[in-house]
């Protein structure tokens, strides 16, 4: 069946080709709040930067001479066949960046075959996007540690049984640490409606359309736990820290499918990962919001790689840009990467047909840049010759410190 929608998405690939002009879109047309929510880091900024300039200095010599004929983008992760190494990330309120944005991610991924990892934080359900994008649907866990982590326990309950393929823990929020941006506009958890958004709002008016049509987002997974409370104050003095090893191990022994850790730095504890049965490896610095003085998870994710080996399936998220950077990504030794301001930011910048504009953008993107270094699979990667200036060493990381080890025989 022809799509209705395929010569604005020409028009769109012509008029938006880059990240850059997605973001001047998004900047005029979502209200202020929303825009330094997506872009806005921990501390000075500064790591969301450093991740793109991260792999922006990552160089791939391309070889020619090639016959490459078709570039095949389909990848294996998890045991399931995926049309390209590449998905969307999660991304908590998304509905508020771009009213709807849950269902339209779905909906964009289950069409082109990319991964999508559904936040806890999502505004529709995990049952509701198992049931748009059933091939395709992960699920990204906070923890909800009272009570012995009964809630989430019940959320990965759910998930296995809407049908979520891979369960991801996100290791990498221990505590909420400050982002000046959100304080600055009073954008802070829990979550209070101000005059100001209200008049930020008014300005934007395609978010408004956007929200007469979509509603008004809410906390969909955490709704039914929240009883008279409001949910989003449910959330603030619920959701959140981190997770232990030991929770993460009875997690591991609940959860029967395939499952990672999200927000992986040290490639000690990648090791720690492996070993408890972790599947998968995600190298992520939660594109910089959580620590500015992390490093660009693109300059530890060979070390991270070369300490999993094949036992785990390395993914790399925090900085993706491009289809160029997803083939950089794999030349570093991840096996897949997610994206997560990017789709937000096609959405506010283009509206509804965002999502399907960035998927296919990436995709476009990794099979020429495929094309062009004379691979006829992104899983070649590896086999280019690169630089990476700024990659950190497995050296550099020093030996696995006492307290690891000292803990891990207690347990
Ligand atoms: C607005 C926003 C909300 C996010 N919410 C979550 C979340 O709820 N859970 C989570 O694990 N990561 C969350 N992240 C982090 C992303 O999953 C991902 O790690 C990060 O965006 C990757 O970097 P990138 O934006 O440069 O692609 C969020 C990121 C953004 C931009």
């Amino acid at each position: 069946m022809a799509d209705p929608d395929s010569a604005r998405l020409a028009r769109l690939r012509r008029s938006h080709p880059t990240l850059a002009d997605l973001e001047r879109s998004a900047r005029r047309r979502i209200p202020r709040f929303a825009y330094d929510f997506i872009q806005g880091g921990a501390g000075d900024d500064s790591g969301a930067a450093r991740n793109r300039r991260a792999l922006a200095d990552v160089q791939l010599v391309p070889r020619y001479g090639v016959e490459v004929g078709k570039v095949d983008t389909s990848v294996t992760l998890f045991g399931r066949r995926y049309a390209a190494p590449v998905g969307i990330g999660p991304v908590g309120m998304d509905g508020l960046m771009w009213p709807g944005a849950t269902r339209l991610l779905a909906e964009a991924a289950q069409r082109h075959g990319l991964p999508y990892l559904c936040g806890t934080l999502a505004t529709e359900t995990i049952e509701t996007v198992c049931a748009l994008a059933p091939d395709v649907t992960w699920f990204q866990l906070y923890p909800m540690p009272a009570e012995d982590h009964r809630l989430s326990l019940d959320l990965a309950w759910r998930a296995w049984n809407a049908g979520a393929h891979v369960l991801a823990a996100t290791l990498d929020v221990p505590v909420r640490t400050k982002r000046p941006r959100d304080l600055r506009n009073g954008f802070t958890m829990p979550f209070r409606l101000r005059p100001r958004f209200a008049a930020q709002a008014a300005m934007a008016w395609p978010w408004m359309m956007a929200l007469a049509k979509a509603g008004v987002p809410t906390f969909a997974n955490i709704e039914r736990y929240s009883g008279t409370e409001d949910p989003a104050a449910f959330v603030g003095r619920n959701v959140g820290g981190g997770f232990s090893w030991e929770a993460l191990a009875r997690l591991r022994d609940a959860w029967p499918r395939a499952m990672m850790v999200k927000g992986v730095l040290h490639p000690a504890d990648a090791e720690r990962a492996v070993r408890l049965g972790i599947d998968g490896i995600l190298v992520s610095n939660h594109g910089g919001r959580q620590f500015d003085a992390a490093p660009a998870a693109a300059d530890v994710l060979p070390a991270i790689a070369a300490a999993v080996g094949d036992r785990a399936t390395v993914m790399l998220d925090s900085g993706i840009a491009s289809g160029v950077d997803v083939l950089r990504a794999m030349a570093l030794g991840a096996q897949g990467a997610l994206s997560g301001r990017a789709f937000l930011l096609a959405m506010a910048g283009i509206g509804d047909l965002g999502a399907r504009h960035m998927a296919a953008a990436l995709m476009e993107e990794l099979e020429t840049a495929c094309a062009q270094c004379g691979l006829t699979s992104p899983e070649d990667a590896p086999s280019l010759a690169r630089r990476h200036p700024g990659a950190w060493t497995a050296q550099e990381f020093g030996p696995a410190p006492a307290t690891d080890t000292q803990t891990e025989a207690a347990e």
